[in-house]
């Protein structure tokens, strides 16, 4: 099963300059517990952003270049890599966590979201891909309220495919 998992803000952004443009630390604790013991596939420059490999979860980085990546980390240079993983072990959730042009290629195949959404407008030069949400059921959703530790409203919700 592939499941795209991503943080977006009011308007679908998702980055600023390489990175993420807010921190939220309970989305990184929701991410962290979805993710872990999981394998986790991303984009060459989500990859580049992070300062390591994410701990404790099989790290896959996507790219057509020939990358020197750290021990341990695996890379695909097509899509047809991940399908064939996932045909491969169906019942595992395979989780492509980024960025954009790696959500809009794995969308159509993708069996399940998880959406955190922040109620807020932030700056920033890359985009969510438009989703179809007619396609997608909600199986959970819940809202948070600003708080000394997060300090914007947000969602999480989780869809699957209908
Ligand atoms: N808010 C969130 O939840 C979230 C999550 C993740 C990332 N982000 C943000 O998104 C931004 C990065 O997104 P991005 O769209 O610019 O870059 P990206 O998707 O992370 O990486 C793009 C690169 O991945 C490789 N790639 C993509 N599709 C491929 C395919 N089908 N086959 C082989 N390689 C493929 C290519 O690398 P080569 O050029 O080397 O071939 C491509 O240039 C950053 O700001 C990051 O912080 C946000």
């Amino acid at each position: 099963m592939i499941a795209l998992i991503w943080a977006q803000d009011e308007n679908g952004l998702i980055g600023a300059n390489g990175q993420m443009p807010w921190h939220l630390s309970a989305d990184l604790k929701r991410f962290k517990a979805l993710t872990s013991h999981h394998t986790v596939v991303m984009g060459r420059k989500t990859f580049a952003g992070f300062k390591r490999p994410l701990p404790k979860r099989q790290n896959i980085v996507l790219s057509h270049q020939s990358l020197d990546l750290p021990a341990g980390v695996q890379q695909f240079k097509t899509l047809d890599d991940l399908w064939a993983l996932n045909a491969k072990q169906p019942d595992e959730v395979i989780f492509v966590i980024g960025g954009a042009t790696v959500y809009a290629a794995v969308l159509p195949q993708a069996d399940l979201l998880y959406q955190t959404q922040i109620q807020h407008a932030f700056d920033g030069d890359t985009w969510m891909p438009a989703i179809d949400y007619t396609q997608w059921e909600v199986t959970a959703k819940q809202t948070v309220a600003a708080d000394d530790q997060n300090p914007w409203t947000f969602s999480f919700t989780d869809y699957q495919r209908r």
